[in-house]
């Protein structure tokens, strides 16, 4: 148990996900963990839900913690710097899950100094089973990142970074979920295709997608063995995998990763700009 006080700041999609993994961890316990949003209905719901104290205003809570996790919008972190700069303190840490703004920025905004620690969840946080990506930026050190890791491991994977990684993060797992919500689909169109009742395409899919992962990962193989392992002589897989060559599945993954990549790039280009 870290048994820190913490400040969420955000109960939205993102932070409820956190707010969820760092109580059912056991990383803290729930009175420690004060969550900060603008919605009296959603602070209402996770006091009842989750036991948490809440309040609508940073700077009556900030104060008091050991660390602040951000999970507001973009365009709202601004406002919501200027607003605790005050009554923060050097040694707080701040964690960032904002996507496209450096851990600089929010350190040299806050203007004490502060170690801050950025990370790019995805989705899938939200059943736990996120891939997530830490970078640390100056003066965080290697127990801050520990920390860190120990927040984002509540809620699925997670990976140590470079800061200058972040976009390629974003391209492969940030966006990835929707990478293969297509294919699901596309499965279980296949599954359609061929005369299957569409609720019944659509578990094999789900379940073939999920499946084909957890063998990966439980078992350390390298995808394209497990993919020999399937593969009989003159079979239907090895038809199938043909026919994904030719058409060129795996350029077309690698192509969407490197596209989004770029595209974050441009966007915390754009956004340093104003
Ligand atoms: N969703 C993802 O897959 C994902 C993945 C990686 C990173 N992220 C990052 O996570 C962050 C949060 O995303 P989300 O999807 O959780 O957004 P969200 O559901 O909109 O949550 C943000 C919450 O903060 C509230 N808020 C707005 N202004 C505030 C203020 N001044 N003080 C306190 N709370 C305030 C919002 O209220 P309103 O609804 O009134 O605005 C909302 O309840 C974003 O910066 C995003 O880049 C998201």
């Amino acid at each position: 148990m870290l048994n820190k006080k913490m400040v969420l700041i955000g109960g939205g999609n993102m932070g409820k996900s956190l707010l969820r993994g760092i109580l059912n961890a056991g990383l803290t316990p729930a009175g420690n963990l004060t969550v900060v949003d603008v919605h009296a209905g959603k602070l209402d719901a996770l006091h009842k839900d989750y036991g948490v104290p809440v309040a609508r205003d940073p700077r009556s809570v900030v104060a008091g913690a050991e660390l602040v996790i951000l999970a507001v919008k973009p365009m709202t972190l601004n406002e919501v710097l200027d607003s605790i700069r005050e009554v923060v303190r050097p040694e707080q840490l701040f964690i960032s899950i904002i996507a496209g703004v450096e851990s600089s920025y929010i350190r040299d905004r806050l203007g004490k100094g502060n170690p801050v620690v950025r990370a790019m969840p995805n989705i899938a946080a939200t059943v736990d089973a996120a891939a997530s990506a830490i970078a640390a930026c100056p003066p965080a050190t290697e127990d801050h990142l520990a920390l860190a890791e120990a927040i984002f491991a509540a809620v699925g994977e997670v990976v140590r970074v470079e800061e200058e990684h972040l976009d390629a993060v974003t391209g492969l797992s940030g966006s990835g979920p929707a990478y293969i919500y297509m294919v699901i689909e596309a499965l279980c169109d296949g599954g359609v295709k061929v005369g299957l009742p569409r609720d019944v395409a659509m578990r094999l899919a789900t379940q073939t997608v999920f499946g084909a992962a957890k063998l990966v990962k439980e078992t350390g193989q390298h995808p394209a063995a497990l993919k020999d392992q399937v593969t009989t002589p003159g079979g239907t897989t090895i038809a199938a995998v043909h026919e994904l060559e030719e058409r060129g599945l795996r350029a077309m993954l690698i192509s969407a990763v490197v596209t989004a990549t770029e595209r974050s790039r441009d966007l915390n280009t754009i956004a340093r700009r104003k």
